[in-house]
């Protein structure tokens, strides 16, 4: 099957989905707008305001690596600048687009090779191990990062519960696709549903998190409600949204951005300030939040996003510009 480049799709690059200084330019036009009190008369153009969902607390995680001392990106950034290119390519489409998007009643079904394969309930799996809060950064592919606090548990809880068999060696996560709800499925940006995948071992990781919340409440639906993956020594793109089935395979999953640009984005996507994009330096980022937008300083990208100590063992001996 021709790949989408093929069919004549050119993947957008950072600067092509929504430069920064449009959307500070409009965050400014609305600050300027409400201080005028004009923003009643326009019904609110721009940034929408993000409702508050119901509380979803965390206990404390005794997880190493699990509490970056960094100050959370706020609320409001973290809702209203995503990437979930089922709602739209723009960083506001998601927060504009999914909040509609029916979150209940929703199932994740676990199948392939593992002896106890099931349909779980969003309840069933909101109780099925004790939820942590874990404060996260998260490194995008595009060049910027959040810190975020996430509530969920491991993903490894879930793992053991459906005991994966020896053929198992990668777990693929295939999410909601309907284009019902979700006005660009169907469009030709990558191909549908959105499939993300893991090795085993790294899927068992304490860090891989299944997350049901953010600051202590619900996921907002442009988060990745009800429940998504957050793999935070990867890149953005490999933590699934809104998922509805976890699959264990034996050979390593077709991920949607493999499957759209795979000389650009790799199977395993680790944060690698030594590996750049094709297109792109990787060796720093800007943090979303901070004073000065486009012009603040950026940070030096740590390797493995700073979870070296943790994660680093997953990868010993393999060739990371090869396998990036
Ligand atoms: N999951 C789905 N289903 N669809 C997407 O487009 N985008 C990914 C990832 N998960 C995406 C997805 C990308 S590129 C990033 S950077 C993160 O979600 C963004 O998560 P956030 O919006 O919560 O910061």
């Amino acid at each position: 099957m021709p790949s989408l480049k093929d069919r004549g799709f050119i993947h957008p690059t950072p600067s092509d989905i929504t430069p920064r200084a449009v959307y500070e330019g409009r965050r400014e036009l609305l600050k300027g707008l409400l201080a005028g009190g004009a923003l009643m008369a326009l019904g609110a153009p721009g940034r929408a305001q993000t409702p508050h969902g119901a509380k979803l607390p965390g206990g404390k995680s005794a997880v190493d690596g699990a509490m970056t001392m960094e100050k959370p990106t706020s609320f409001d950034d973290i809702t209203a600048y995503n990437n979930f290119y089922e709602f739209g390519t723009d960083k506001s489409d998601p927060a504009r687009n999914a909040g509609k998007l029916v979150t209940r009643p929703w199932t994740v079904a676990i199948e392939g090779a593992v002896k106890k394969p099931k349909v779980y309930d969003l309840d069933e799996l909101l109780k099925l191990a004790p939820l942590e809060e874990r404060i996260y950064r998260l490194r995008c592919v595009e060049g910027w990062s959040m810190v975020i606090p996430w509530v969920g548990y491991s993903l490894a809880e879930l793992i053991k519960r459906v005991e994966p068999m020896g053929n198992a060696k990668y777990v693929e996560f295939v999410t909601l696709a309907d284009a019902k709800q979700m006005p660009y499925v169907g469009s030709r940006v990558l191909e549908w549903p959105y499939v993300e995948g893991l090795r085993l071992d790294e899927a068992m990781h304490p860090l891989a998190l299944l997350a049901f919340g953010l600051y202590g409440e619900v996921l907002p639906n442009q988060n990745g409600a009800p429940v998504r993956m957050v793999l935070p020594w990867k890149y953005g793109f490999k933590s699934a949204k809104s998922i509805v089935k976890i699959r264990f395979v034996e050979k390593q999953p077709a991920t949607a951005w493999v499957k759209a640009a795979g000389y650009e984005y790799g199977f395993y996507s680790n944060v690698n300030p030594n590996v750049d994009h094709p297109r792109w330096s990787q060796a720093t980022e800007r943090r979303i939040g901070e004073p000065g937008g486009l012009f603040a300083k950026r940070r030096q990208t740590l390797m493995f996003n700073g979870y070296e100590s943790q994660v680093g063992q997953l990868y010993a001996g393999m060739d990371l510009k090869k396998f990036f």
